[in-house]
């Protein structure tokens, strides 16, 4: 049922080896954000739907030329909705409740659920998932964990996010199994707060040089 959906998310892998994982507090931060970000090199965008006006920062910034918006933390059917009407393109959520995996169906949403297990791995699997956020990647036992699922589920690719830095993304991209990494680094709430755009754009171009040797 979701092989399109997995077919999408792995597009957006092949664009950006960084998904900037975004928390804004004010709406008209959105676009001069999601700019930056696109001029920077990382155009995969997940607003995550922590804020109060999340819903309206994901449909500022679908206006902006060569962005693709999807919503973070979709943790209820209800979540699904919203973004899709705000105009989001792909969710991605910490877990993978049965409810939640509907609600993307139905919406015809492409999904990137969260999985920190090998059972949670490979029941997503079954279901027609191939890639998979790794959530919470360090917590969860980072590399050597994700290295420990590639050697048994070698049809499996994951986003690793939580605790992605600049110091350890090469080395998470370097697995044969990671399609991307998703992270809060490249453009910080407070620094969004700020509007430091140069800097978060500078960020960007920097993510841009990390490599994923996965064949996406
Ligand atoms: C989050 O929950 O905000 C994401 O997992 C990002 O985590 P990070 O701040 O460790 O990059």
């Amino acid at each position: 049922m979701t092989h399109t959906a997995s077919a999408y998310i792995r597009q957006l892998a092949g664009l950006a080896p960084i998904i900037p994982v975004l928390v804004v507090d004010h709406v008209e931060h959105a676009e001069p954000l999601a700019r930056a970000l696109v001029a920077g090199g990382l155009p995969v965008l997940e607003v995550t739907l922590r804020t109060e006006c999340a819903l309206e920062v994901i449909t500022a910034m679908c206006r902006v030329e060569g962005a693709y918006v999807g919503a973070g933390t979709l943790v209820t059917p209800d979540d699904v909705s919203a973004a899709v009407a705000a105009g989001a393109t792909f969710g991605v959520s910490p877990g993978a409740p049965d409810a939640l995996i509907g609600a993307c169906a139905q919406a015809g949403l492409p999904f990137l659920p969260g999985a920190a297990t090998a059972t949670e791995a490979m029941r997503l699997h079954a279901m027609g998932f191939d890639i998979l956020k790794f959530f919470p990647a360090e917590g969860a036992g980072g590399i050597t964990t994700l290295k420990g699922f590639g050697g048994p589920l070698p049809d499996i690719s994951f986003c690793p996010t939580g605790g992605v830095s600049p110091q350890n993304a090469q080395d998470y991209l370097s697995l044969p199994n990671v399609v991307c990494a998703g992270g809060s680094w490249i453009a910080p709430a407070d620094m969004v707060a700020a509007q430091k755009w140069d800097e978060i754009e500078a960020r960007a171009r920097a993510a841009t040089k990390l490599r994923s040797h996965a064949i996406v």
